[in-house]
């Protein structure tokens, strides 16, 4: 969907950047800016800064930036269109149907339509749990020690036996088969017939809600021992299993310091029975990286706590890294008595549960007591194995701290020799950097590609921020030294700048770049203003060498372009001339 440039720019305009990141993280006026501690990365002392002039914000310790828009596109996992509706909803700007594709007005109205068919399921389903002749599934629910209370939190419901209940229900409000079926309440037979029944008809019924609590899927089981024991609904336009948890749209305002994982829709809801409202269960499909990046919107740490089985534990093994590599803490909790945190808590309580939790062993702990019990540590030889293959997991680790403190822990709680244990972790690692190394130079080619970038945004960017050596530079400078489009933009609008001593007009900026890859260069050439230049022998030194190769590359470039005599002639003395350059600002 495209919206015309002047209705991004109007709710561009109208989001302060200053309240909006201030959401994020407390920022104090300093200047012409405000600073605080960066919300992308970790750190104690801050070095994010916003400009609300220019309404671009910038992290000089992450690098980090962009406007208010990429802001959140970045926060929030938003995309472009999402971020331009929230923002023109949370400003009261009316965004007019009309700027849509037919397609697009199209689609909005069929997921209209899908949402309303799933509510008024939803609702029927739980109506159905209430109603006399279906006392059998309420009791079901009850017997497993579910309040009333907790059935309406979660909308539990339940689908009747008849195998078109729901069918003739929502047909007679009119809906077609098309749409009905697209919203996987319902199977059509292959049949000649091709009768259109309930998909989950018999089954308790789990609605899945999205985080502004409205319905987008279910999950159906069966009251007896049959099988499948769950059904889902397949996925469709409003349902993506690898980025939705169950559960969060509550966990989500539970303000608790860490985030529960879970393996089921039962123990979601038993835990948040017991009052752990911060857990979510990803929905019979194994964890994802999508789902680590919805836990990392809301939390900075995350308890798995799964079935001690041996399914669990491997699942519990591989959601651990997908986590990490979000940043996230992690812990892992498996219950040795009763086999889920549903039963657990049944015969134990909210108490002992919230200490075991609080005692969970960290990941990487969970990981080497996993390793030992493949293993008899009274053996020397095991014990060897034992302790490479732990060496391994410390290896992979990315902080060196953490490596020292495991370290220490594990050599001390196997009494192995440290100095011997890190040696080993340490041909681990040098292993891991071969590999890491021949990976690198396969990238070697882009890499170069974009220091020669990262050199012209830094050339930028001082060309910018000191605009007295700017002055002496430019005539020395033209934008078609840049690569086409936003460098070269920026350029010509430094350089006019120079000129006129006027402020650069962000609004084209704004509306011509939108990606959030632009808006960072953008926001490092517009406000990071690099402190190693303040030295002015080395700015001179910098620029002149910079001036000297855009000239260069210039030249040579259309050397190879042209066909013009002339241009050729006047090329050459170009080249000449430029050898002889020397900006000398110092001394004039
Ligand atoms: P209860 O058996 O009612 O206690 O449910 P549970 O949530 O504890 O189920 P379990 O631990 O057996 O499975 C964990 C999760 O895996 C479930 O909540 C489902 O999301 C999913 N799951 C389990 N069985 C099936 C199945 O047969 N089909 C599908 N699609 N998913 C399943
Ligand atoms: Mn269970």
């Amino acid at each position: 969907m495209i919206y015309p440039e002047h209705v991004i720019e109007e709710i561009r305009e109208q989001s302060d950047i200053v309240s909006i990141i201030s959401e994020y993280t407390a920022l104090n006026k300093k200047g012409s800016s405000y600073v605080g501690l960066c919300p992308f990365h970790n750190e104690k002392t801050p070095s994010f800064s916003v400009s609300e002039d220019k309404q671009l914000y910038y992290c000089f310790g992450c690098g980090a930036g962009g406007n208010v828009i990429t802001f959140l596109m970045q926060k929030e996992n938003m995309s472009f269109i999402e971020v331009i509706k929230y923002l023109a909803e949370r400003e009261n700007i009316k965004l007019d149907e009309t700027y849509l594709s037919q397609e697009e007005v199209e689609n909005n109205k069929k997921r209209g339509l899908l949402l309303d068919i799933l509510k008024e399921s939803a609702r029927y389903f739980h109506y159905s749990l209430r109603a006399p002749e279906n006392e059998e599934a309420l009791k079901y629910l009850l017997d497993r020690g579910l309040t009333m209370e907790t059935i309406k939190h979660f909308g539990l419901g339940y689908a009747n036996h008849q195998f078109n209940d729901l069918y003739e229900y929502l047909k007679q409000k009119g809906y077609s088969d098309e749409l009905l079926l697209e919203s996987g309440l319902f199977l059509q037979g292959k049949q000649n017939n091709r009768m259109i029944y309930d998909r989950f008809a018999g089954r308790i019924i789990y609605p899945i809600f999205d985080l502004s609590k409205k319905v987008i899927a279910f999950g159906g089981r069966v009251l007896d021992g049959s099988l499948p024991k769950y059904l889902n609904s397949p996925e469709n336009m409003l349902f993506n299993k690898s980025r939705q948890l169950y559960g969060m749209h509550i966990a989500k305002n539970s303000g608790a310091p860490y985030f529960i994982l879970v393996e089921g829709y039962m123990d979601v809801i038993a835990m948040h029975q017991a009052g752990f409202s911060q857990t979510v269960a990803s929905l019979g499909t194994a964890f994802t990286p999508g789902h680590a990046k919805l836990l990392k919107r809301h939390t900075k740490e995350v308890v798995i706590l799964y079935d001690s089985d041996g399914a669990g534990q491997k699942a519990a093994l591989r959601a651990i890294p997908i986590l990490r590599s979000e940043g996230l803490k992690v812990k892992v909790l498996l219950l040795q008595e009763g086999k889920d945190p549903d039963e657990y808590l049944k015969t134990h309580g909210y108490e002992a549960m919230k200490a075991l939790l609080e005692g969970a062993p960290s990941d990487i702990w969970f990981q080497i007591h996993t390793i030992e019990k493949q293993y008899d540590l009274s053996v020397p030889e095991e014990k060897v194995k034992f302790l490479q293959q732990s060496a391994g997991v410390l290896a992979e680790k990315s902080s060196s701290i953490e490596q020292a403190i495991y370290l220490k822990e594990i050599s001390k709680a196997y009494e192995i020799d440290e100095e011997a244990f890190k040696a080993e972790m340490n041909r681990y690692y040098q292993q891991g950097k071969s590999q890491r190394v021949a990976r690198s130079m396969a990238e070697t080619t882009t890499r170069q590609k974009k220091q020669v970038f990262n050199n012209e945004v830094i050339f930028l960017a001082n060309l910018y921020h000191y605009p007295n050596l700017g002055r002496h530079v430019q005539a020395y400078l033209r934008p078609e030294f840049f690569d086409e489009g936003l460098l070269y933009d920026l350029a010509k609008a430094i350089l006019e700048s120079l000129k006129s001593n006027q402020e650069i007009d962000m609004t084209y900026f704004t509306t011509h770049y939108p990606e959030a890859v632009e808006q960072n260069i953008i926001s490092h050439v517009l406000i990071h203003k690099d402190q190693r230049y303040e030295d002015v022998a080395l700015l001179q030194k910098m620029m002149t060498e910079n001036v000297r190769r855009l000239n260069k590359q210039y030249i040579e470039k259309r050397l190879k372009e042209t066909q013009d005599v002339q241009e050729v002639q006047n090329l050459l003395f170009q080249k000449k001339e430029l050898d002889k350059l020397n900006i000398d600002y110092i001394n004039g």
